[in-house]
């Protein structure tokens, strides 16, 4: 059995702040690490950001920022949340790093040296939100949007290295029947399996018609594809000292879990490219589902983020991060869509949490200041012992299996039992008439409870330590090679002192119930379409993150109708549209508003549609607008109104033909 683990989340795009769909995967990969750790295990946890690639040069150009500048900037904000989440990675890794960027390009090099990368041209449609080519048959027609963004995906057609991504077909077939373990779960392999079936064709993994990627080597006009370039990271972070040996090559248990949409970059192109290049393979890709809000994905696209930090903050608790961890591995089936909701949170901690497991503590400790010593057992004691047993095992198994919902329904059962042990051996009634007896009721819950928190450390590092404190138990302290798991409850030495404490999860007032749902209600989809005049520089910056980053913007100020008068808004018709060149969000377009000649407008409408969807369109023009230089001799001459609905943008165009010139009042 191996005795290192390596466990990672994918890093993450910095187009976008850390939210519960973010966190939810590092969550996960702490919890897993922490549990092998308490197995003796070496285990390493490794996070960090996506940072090139177009999205990124786009993000970074609607904010007027270098790409340089906003990795820095955004990657800081993710290295600073985790550790707020209770996540302690052993490693953040940033694709920009040359310790990175060196160990990329001799993977290409030594792939290109064993002949599985040739020089073409690559035609096809291609969506940046997802940095994933598409054919039209997986795209939603008319219009070649891209199912999950919802955006038309754009033509791409240029000089392009590729990947001979065909010849690893039989290979990858092999790899999913001798090694089933490699996608988890069984539903995610029989997808995966099945796009492989259906062939696969070579992949196209370099671009020359933008700068901020990985330049490959004795080709710097071009840089890698994205994804061949992020993948790499889990094996360049290994590189220095031993690690690489010890944590890829050698017996070790290596898992990537990643969210179900990116499961096909990571079990078909990242094994076909490290069979490629003659490397070893992860073990496992474990695909969890995604965490929904009123039903929705939870998306900086759709505009409905909750941030897990001023989730966990807003808790009037002491371990509001650990509540969180707990609500989002025990409510959301690890592997499944789930909803997050505050009326779960709230009844999750105070049935669960309050309820369950503060009030057991709350039902042992004011019964002894030290441990009691045991007299004889009863037919109690050694029911409750045996469900122990059986059911740290059970926990056990769950979380060998990446599964830590099943691992918390089975240690709730623990805790369940040893409420129910409490309610029969009734310690109140041997307090009064006998003592030996409520001494043994009391060593035996504070041996379940020790046990208890032990299982619990993984889901809930800071409460398991208050817990041990209360308990008289010293702080959990893993170490390689010695398996610490309560398989038999722990016994206890008599006498040593307990340590009551403040209970660990207070009731909250239902006024503060009331706000916590308030504060954190989910955006109402309709009400978010407002409508955005789209001039180039009204695409720019995304929202300042907040707690639901969905919030519109409030009403603006009244103004008098004498204001309002000075705006001219006509119909205008557009006559031709073309893509400005290194400004991947704008089109040049000219658009007939009834005058002598055509108009030129700069809309910053690229990313939802493209030059072919708007020309013949009517479409609503704020005709007095100053004209505004957007550089290079791009002088825009007005500006298209278009609402903000979740994905993109919708042009504003009249319900019946109106004539070019026709006034909108
Ligand atoms: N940069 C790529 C990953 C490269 S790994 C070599 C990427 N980044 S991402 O920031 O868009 O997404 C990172 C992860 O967050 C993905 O696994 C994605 O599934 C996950 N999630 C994003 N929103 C989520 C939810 N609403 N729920 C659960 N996971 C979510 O893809």
């Amino acid at each position: 059995m191996a005795t290192r683990f390596y466990v990672t989340t994918p890093i993450y795009y910095i187009n976008d702040v850390p939210h519960l769909g973010s966190a939810y995967t590092t969550i996960a990969a702490d919890t897993l690490c922490r549990y092998k750790r308490l197995r003796g295990f070496e285990a390493r946890f490794l996070t960090g950001t996506d940072e090139h690639g177009l999205k990124i040069q786009r993000a970074a150009e609607e904010r007027g920022v270098s790409p340089e500048a906003l990795a820095t900037e955004v990657s800081e904000v993710f290295r600073s949340t985790w550790p707020k989440l209770g996540c302690e990675p052993d490693d953040f890794i940033r694709t920009s790093e040359p310790r990175h960027k060196s160990v990329v390009q001799a993977l290409w090099s030594r792939i290109a040296e064993a002949g599985d990368i040739y020089l073409g041209h690559y035609e096809g449609l291609y969506c940046v939100g997802c940095e994933a080519y598409y054919t039209e048959k997986e795209l939603e027609q008319p219009g070649n949007l891209c199912p999950l963004h919802k955006r038309a995906a754009e033509t791409v057609k240029e000089e392009s290295y590729f990947f001979r991504l065909s010849k690893y077909q039989d290979k990858l077939l092999d790899l999913y029947a001798n090694h089933p373990e490699f996608v988890l779960p069984a539903g995610r392999r029989n997808e995966v399996r099945a796009f492989v079936q259906s062939g696969l064709e070579d992949l196209s993994i370099s671009r020359t018609t933008f700068r901020w990627g990985v330049p490959v080597p004795g080709d710097p006009r071009h840089v890698m594809y994205v994804w061949f370039d992020a993948l790499t990271n889990y094996f360049s972070a290994l590189q220095g000292a031993q690690d690489t040996a010890l944590f890829w090559e050698f017996d070790s248990e290596k898992v990537h879990l990643v969210g179900k949409d990116i499961v096909r970059f990571h079990a078909v192109y990242w094994p076909a490219f490290l069979m490629a290049a003659g490397l070893d393979l992860p073990s496992t890709i474990f695909a969890h589902g995604f965490l929904t809000y009123a039903g929705q994905k939870m998306s900086k696209t759709l505009r409905n983020t909750v941030s897990p930090v001023a989730l966990a903050e807003a808790l009037p608790c002491a371990f509001g991060a650990d509540v969180l961890r707990y609500v989002l591995l025990r409510s959301i089936s690890f592997g499944q869509d789930g909803d997050f909701s505050m009326d779960e949170l709230l009844s999750r901690y105070t049935a669960d949490l309050g309820n369950a497991l503060g009030n057991l503590l709350n039902r042992t400790l004011p019964f002894a200041e030290t441990v009691p010593a045991k007299a004889a057992t009863t037919a109690l004691e050694d029911e409750l012992l045996c469900t122990c047993m059986r059911r740290a095992n059970a926990v056990a198994e769950a979380f060998d299996a990446y599964a830590p919902t099943a691992a918390l329904t089975a240690l709730w059962t623990v805790i369940q039992a040893a409420n129910l042990y409490v309610d029969k051996a009734a310690p109140w009634a041997a307090k009064k008439s006998d003592p030996a007896r409520l001494g043994m009721i009391v060593a035996t819950l504070l041996e379940v409870l020790g046990g208890v928190s032990v299982m619990l450390a993984p889901v809930m590092p800071k409460v398991a330590e208050a817990m041990r404190l209360q308990l008289g138990l010293p702080p959990l302290a893993p170490s390689v090679g010695s398996d610490m798991w309560p398989f038999a409850p722990p016994s206890r030495t008599v006498g040593e002192p307990l340590a009551r404490g403040l209970p660990l999860f207070p009731r909250f007032e239902k006024s503060t119930e009331q706000e916590l749902r308030e504060r954190f209600a989910p955006p109402k989809a309709e009400a978010a379409s407002v409508p955005v005049a789209v001039e180039a520089a009204a695409v720019a910056a995304p929202a300042a993150p907040t707690e639901v980053a969905a919030e519109k913007s409030p009403v603006r100020p009244t103004i008098s109708y004498d204001d309002f008068a000075k705006i001219d808004l006509r119909v205008g018709v557009v006559i031709s549209a073309e893509r400005v060149k290194k400004k991947d969000r704008l089109l040049d377009l000219r658009v007939d508003v009834g005058e002598a000649e055509p108009r030129r407008i700069i809309a910053g409408i690229a990313a939802s549609y493209s030059p072919e969807q708007v020309v013949g369109k009517r479409v609503a023009v704020l005709a007095n607008l100053a004209p505004r230089d957007f550089g290079k001799g791009l002088v825009s001459q007005g500006m298209l109104l278009a609402a903000d609905i979740p994905g993109g943008l919708a042009l504003m165009t009249p319900e019946r033909d109106a004539e070019p010139g026709s006034e909108i009042r």
